[in-house]
Parts: structure tokens; C-alpha cells; sequence
């Protein structure tokens, strides 16, 4: 663990009726890029703000090296803000965008101008500086907006929804130029999105939120293959969450897991996951791309059962099934459909489940 630049402490903020953000409480590590992450309205902006200092906190603190932000306006924290709409200023030059921060601090104009210079050569920019804003694309727009915040040395830049508003091929290309960019530069990042590949893809450390709480924070395999709430399993890419019942397994450190298809030999949860209760009501997270299909053949391996091909859909890089396990469905995913082949609809399969699941207590 690094050392924590900025902390969190059961941060609130209301807007009349609504809490926006209710008891945020975390931290962020100095050189990593932590994630906001959840759905639409759950406070990822709001949260983003109050560190940046564009609004106040009704409750708890935020704290930067140990000290409290409680009244410091946005320009004297330490914090650099890119927005969404990239808030540059249309009538000056991208260079007067990026000296902005430079000219309000005073610095020389001969520094100045050296600094410009090389935060452009940073966003690979150069020969930009006499232009305006609207002579660029939205891709070069955002890089402007990068050097901008990153003028100041901010201790920790906030990105919010830094690549919604680039095409489709841009917005994977910027996310590893975000990524280089913080790691050469060892910024502190945290980086608000709405897009579950994106988090995946460029964090260290991805918070999901939920109501305006953390409701996990962790790596994104943590968070992908170790979820710990139904909430998470299934904000985060495609999953199938299997009721059943846990028993004790046959041998030692194994568990039972039953449910509606039949009965699963499991490898119980090593500590720290100690996973729930032997006898309790559970679900098991299974990411489709864990399940092998294969055409049944007899004795059926361990942990597999018969089904049948309900739908499939060819996508390129996987074939997506939804196949009946005694007249219910399991999302599979099956890779390499050239090399391995495709179960037509309506056909008999073999449904293989890893000895290895993610169990979660069942909710409610
Ligand atoms: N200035 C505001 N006035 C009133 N309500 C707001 C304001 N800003 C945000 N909200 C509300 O606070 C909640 C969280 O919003 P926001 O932080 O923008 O969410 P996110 O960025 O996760 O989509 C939403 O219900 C939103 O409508
Ligand atoms: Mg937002």
C-alpha cells in the first residue's frame, strides 16, 4: 500500500430532497488512478466536486497530505478538474488555455512559456499552441483540458467522464494515453465513469458506487471475480447468480452447493473469504466464460450436466448461449467459435461448471 494523499471521511452532500453523496468514506493512494464507478445519478460527480472544491460538503471530511480542504475554494487545493464538456476558454489560444493556471499563479512569463511548451509535447500537441479551441477535434479538445489541469502539478487530478464524448476507436485509444500519461508522470488520478470496461481497463483500484456510498473498493480482479454483493456481481460485466443451499462437502475443504440443476462439488472459500455459512441460503457468482459447453457424452465429468441450446448469438469473438438446465436458463459464453464449433439451437449439450465459484450470501 502507498502512502494516502487524499482521504474521505463519511463525506455527505444534499440538494434539498436528494442525498447525492451519503457517507463516502475511502481512501486514494499517491501514483495510483482510483475509479468512481456506478450508474447514472449515484454521485459520482457530485463526489468528484467536492474534492475539487466546486462545491462544499454538508458532512465528514476530505482531507489532502492530512489536511482539511473544509473552505478552500478549488484554486488554492492542489486539485486540477477535467470536465466533461472540457470547459476550455473558446476565445483564447490552446496555449493561453494551458497558461491559465500558470498566469494566475504569477509565475514568469519566460517559464511560462517553456512550461506550455512542454505540457504540449506531454499531450503530443505540439504546434497546436496558436489555435483555438474549436479549429481542434474533441480528441485534441481533451488533450488541451489534460494539460491544463496537469499545468499545475496537481497532487491529485480528477477526471470526470474524461472519454464519453469521444467516438468509439478514440475512447479506447485515449484510455492506455491516460494510462502512460499517469504512470511516466506517477499522477494521482481518480477518474469518474459510468463504463464498466473503461474502469477495468485503466484502474488501479475501482470504487463502486452505489446511493452515494462505496459499496466496494478494490482491484479489478477483486471486483470482477470477487464481488461482494450481488450489486457489484452484476454492474460488472454479465454473470448468472445461482440460488442454492450450502452443505458440507464429502471430503475435506470441499462444500456442496445445491441448486435447481443438481448438486455442486465446490472447493470451500479459503480464507480471507470466508465465504457464507455451511447450511445457508447462498448464490453463486459464475461469469459465462467460466462455464465449458461440450457435446454430452457418458459418464458426464464432475460438476457437469445436461442441457439443451436455447438461443445463440455469434459475435465475432464469442458465440453467447442461453442454455435450459432443466427448463431454466444459464448464460455461457464460448470462446474461439472457428477452432471449437457452434451448438445449433435445440441441441444437446454437456454444462461444466469450475470447482472454483465466487459464493455470496443470498440478500433479503
Ligand atoms: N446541482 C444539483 N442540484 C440538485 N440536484 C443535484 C445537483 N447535482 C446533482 N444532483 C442530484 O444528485 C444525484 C447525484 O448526481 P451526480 O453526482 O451528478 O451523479 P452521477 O455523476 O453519478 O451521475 C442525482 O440524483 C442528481 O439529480
Ligand atoms: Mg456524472
Amino acid at each position: 500500500m502507498g502512502d494516502t494523499v487524499l482521504e474521505l471521511v463519511d463525506v455527505t452532500k444534499r440538494f434539498g430532497a436528494v442525498t447525492a453523496v451519503a457517507g463516502a468514506t475511502g481512501g486514494v493512494h499517491r501514483g495510483e488512478l482510483v475509479t468512481f464507478l456506478g450508474p447514472s445519478g449515484c454521485g459520482k460527480t457530485t463526489l468528484l466536486r467536492l474534492v475539487g472544491g466546486f462545491l462544499e460538503a454538508d458532512g465528514g471530511s476530505i482531507l489532502l497530505e492530512g489536511k482539511s480542504l473544509r473552505g478552500v475554494p478549488p484554486h488554492r487545493r492542489d486539485t486540477a478538474m477535467v470536465f466533461q464538456n472540457y470547459a476550455l476558454f473558446p476565445h483564447l489560444s490552446v496555449a493561453d488555455n494551458v497558461a491559465y493556471g500558470l498566469k494566475a499563479r504569477r509565475l514568469p512569463r519566460g517559464e511560462i512559456t517553456a512550461r506550455v511548451e512542454e505540457l504540449l509535447k506531454t499531450v503530443q500537441l505540439e504546434g497546436f499552441g496558436e489555435r483555438r479551441p474549436h479549429q481542434l477535434s474533441g480528441g485534441q479538445q481533451q488533450r488541451v483540458a489534460l494539460a491544463r489541469a496537469l499545468s499545475i502539478q496537481p497532487k491529485v487530478l480528477l477526471l470526470d467522464e474524461p472519454l464519453s464524448n469521444l467516438d468509439a476507436a478514440l475512447r479506447v485509444a485515449m484510455r492506455a494515453e491516460i494510462r502512460r500519461l499517469q504512470t511516466a508522470l506517477h499522477l494521482t488520478v481518480i477518474l469518474v465513469t459510468h463504463d464498466q470496461e473503461e474502469a477495468i481497463s485503466m484502474s488501479d483500484r475501482i470504487a463502486i458506487m452505489r446511493h452515494g456510498r462505496f459499496e466496494q473498493v478494490g482491484t479489478p480482479l477483486d471486483i470482477y471475480e470477487s464481488p461482494a454483493t450481488e450489486f457489484v456481481a452484476t454492474f460488472i460485466g454479465r454473470v448468472n447468480l445461482i440460488p442454492g443451499r450450502l452443505s458440507q462437502g464429502p471430503e475435506a475443504g470441499q462444500v456442496a452447493f445445491h441448486a435447481w440443476f443438481g448438486t455442486l462439488m465446490l472447493r470451500a472459500p479459503a480464507p480471507p473469504q470466508a465465504g457464507p455459512p455451511i447450511s445457508s441460503e447462498a448464490r453463486a457468482v459464475i461469469r459465462p466464460e467460466r462455464v465449458l459447453l461440450a457435446s454430452p457424452r457418458e459418464p458426464l465429468p464432475r460438476n457437469t450436466f445436461r442441457g439443451e441450446v436455447a438461443e445463440s448469438t455469434y459475435t465475432g469473438q464469442v458465440v453467447r448461449y442461453t442454455v435450459l438446465l432443466q427448463g431454466k436458463p444459464l448464460r455461457v459464453d464460448a470462446w474461439d467459435p472457428v477452432r471449437v464449433g457452434r451448438f445449433p439451437e435445440g441441441s444437446a449439450v454437456a454444462v461444466q461448471f469450475p470447482e472454483t465459484l465466487h459464493l455470496l450470501p443470498a440478500e433479503g
